[in-house]
């Protein structure tokens, strides 16, 4: 995983700004029922996503591992944000009515663990809403996925049948879904090539070493290396905890 302590300086203007922010908020947004009073936004980053999350009648907070992060969310949503791992959430069990996780389960191999961590959290009927298939997201039907496609794993920490299966076995039942853009993050061939020698396709992609190189050199091939191709689309779906016989 990238080191977010350093990350959050380039994190904002490098991952799609305010309009990736803004729809990705609304996505989730949409996926929240009206009732909720209470959402906790985990992996909450600089807070770009969870200061957008804003309707009347909800309070949001937000919780992060990396203090350079949570530090700029904490300027964002003032009195909300917790540092702390989400595998661990300082919260009661039962003390939420929903739970958002923008672009985190793709990096945590313990994902299971994260999201038995939502479930407690939630109260009966709450909901928890997660980006699934994120890298999967990029697949625009581009040049460059024509390339990386004999290369495919299905090993994702996110995949969505897995995020499913995980949340059915902490009482979480699938309640819906959306997608949002990645405002300006159509990948080009050049950045594509360098984020897979930097290692950040490892969990994607079954290259290794010199095969990485053999790749990422057919990647700098293709016409036009610093064109971006067309911008990603990204799924998100909604858990819910059901109400349970005794609730
Ligand atoms: C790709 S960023 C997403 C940030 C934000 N949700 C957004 O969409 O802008 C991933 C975030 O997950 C956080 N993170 C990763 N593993 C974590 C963990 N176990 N506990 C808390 N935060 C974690 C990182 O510190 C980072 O801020």
């Amino acid at each position: 995983m990238l080191d977010y302590d350093t990350e959050a300086a380039l994190y904002d203007e490098t991952r799609g700004g305010v309009p990736r922010a803004e729809a990705a908020a609304q996505a989730v947004l949409a996926l929240v029922p009206d009732s909720a009073r209470t959402l906790l936004d985990i992996a909450c980053g600089t807070g770009i996503v969870t200061a957008r999350m804003h309707r009347p009648g909800l309070r949001v907070l937000g919780a992060d591992a990396a203090y350079g992060m949570a530090r700029k969310a904490a300027e964002r949503v003032p009195g909300a944000v917790v540092l702390g791992d989400v595998r661990r959430l300082p919260f009661a069990n039962a003390s939420l009515d929903a739970v958002s996780a923008v672009w985190l389960l793709h990096l945590v191999p313990e994902a299971q663990a994260v999201v038995a961590e939502a479930a407690r959290v939630l109260r009966p009927g709450g909901v928890f809403v997660t980006t699934v298939d994120k890298d999967a997201g990029h697949d625009v039907g581009s040049d460059i996925d024509a390339v990386l496609a004999p290369y495919l794993t299905t090993a994702a920490f996110d995949r969505a049948d897995r995020i499913e299966a995980y949340g059915a076995a902490h009482g979480l039942l699938p309640a819906g879904g959306t997608h949002f853009a990645g405002d300006s993050q159509g990948r080009s061939p050049r950045r594509t090539a360098l984020a897979l020698l930097d290692g950040q396709y490892v969990s994607r992609l079954t290259a290794r070493g010199a095969e990485a190189e053999a790749l990422a050199e057919q990647l700098m091939a293709l016409p036009g290396p610093d064109v971006a191709r067309p911008d990603p689309s990204f799924r998100l779906i909604a858990l819910s905890r059901g109400l349970s016989p005794a609730e």
